[in-house]
């Protein structure tokens, strides 16, 4: 079967995406600086793991030797993150990005699926968010998932590198960081209500997110994959669940599953933060065939099961 990369291989969404490809016989290279990654992820996967920075250009180009397919994971998360030091998560985000495509250019990788995010959409009006809408990013690490859209795209028009851009909805589940004042919410509050802990909402917990369980994630990565060129190169996909669910919602149902009790704590806005979030998903279900199989309940159900 096809070599492929997996830049982020030890991380979250990385190493699910990683297991799966090992499941359909692939041979799986993986890229990871275990800045946010962790070697326990990939316990008993076998992935050929290099220790490698996205930073380094040189290391980054011989990686993507003899490499069909790379799935670009590979970066610093959080949009607080990058509000509050916002030059490693511009290192990180976009010249990583770019160092990438450069290797993949290279070396004449075919095609390059890229974790792109919901974050771009900002504040504008209109819901759900379509692809054909215009960006509005807020704070940098928008920007950065953004220019490495566009730059997905440049790569496509002009070298003819297949890369296929994937919006991702706010995507949870196990083997999420819980632990870090940047990880995302369901799992901090999964892991604060565990030690008895009482969460604090940002905000008056009326904002809406479309949460995306993981293995959707990795459905539509494996699916983007394998989709005629006309179909998905050059092009950007939203990837969520179409359903729009508040923090005082998923609050309450984590709460219920871990028979925590008590209300949440209360605190201001975060810097940088959207009020909304929902997708239309129609463009990749028809591109290539996307069907987000796991709600939000049952991903929360099974995420719950996993701590
Ligand atoms: C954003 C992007 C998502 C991207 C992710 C990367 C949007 C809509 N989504 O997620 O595509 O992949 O960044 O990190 O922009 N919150 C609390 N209490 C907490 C922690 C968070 O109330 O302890 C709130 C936040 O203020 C926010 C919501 O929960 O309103 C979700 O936050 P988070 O999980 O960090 O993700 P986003 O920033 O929405």
């Amino acid at each position: 079967m096809a070599k492929v990369l997996v830049t982020g291989v030890a991380g979250f969404i990385g190493s699910h995406l990683s297991r799966a490809l090992v499941e359909q016989g692939h041979e799986v290279r993986g890229l990871d600086n275990f800045s946010t990654g962790s070697r326990k992820n990939l316990l008993a996967v076998p992935v050929d793991v290099h220790v490698v920075d996205l930073a380094d250009a040189e290391l980054v180009s011989n990686a993507c030797e003899g490499i069909e397919t790379i799935f670009h994971l590979g970066a610093l998360p959080s949009v607080p993150r990058s509000v509050k030091e916002p030059r490693p998560s511009h290192e990180a985000n976009l010249d990583g990005t770019f160092n990438l495509l450069e290797g993949a250019r290279a070396a004449g990788v075919k095609r390059v699926v890229y974790a792109a995010s919901s974050s771009a959409y900002g504040n504008q009006p209109g819901f759900p968010r379509v692809e054909t809408m215009k960006p509005e990013p807020i704070a940098p690490y928008p920007v950065q998932k953004l220019a490495g859209e566009l730059y997905m795209q440049s790569y496509w028009r002009v070298y003819g590198l297949e890369t296929v851009c994937l919006r991702y909805f706010n995507i949870f589940g196990p083997r999420q960081v819980p632990d870090s004042p940047y990880s995302g919410v369901m799992a901090r509050f999964i892991l604060q209500m565990l030690q008895g802990q009482q969460p604090t909402i940002f905000g008056d917990g009326e904002q809406g997110r479309d949460f995306t369980y993981v293995a959707n994630a990795v459905q539509a990565n494996l699916k983007a994959a394998a989709a005629p060129a006309e179909a998905v190169a050059g092009k950007v996909f939203n990837i969520a669940c179409g359903e729009r669910h508040t923090l005082n919602e998923t609050y309450q149902v984590i709460a219920r599953l871990l028979d925590h009790e008590g209300p949440p704590a209360y605190g201001p806005v975060r810097a940088g933060d959207v009020k909304d979030s929902l997708a239309d998903i129609t463009a990749a279900r028809d591109a290539f065939g996307y069907n987000p199989e796991v709600g939000f309940e049952e991903g929360l159900r099974r995420t719950v099961a996993w701590y």
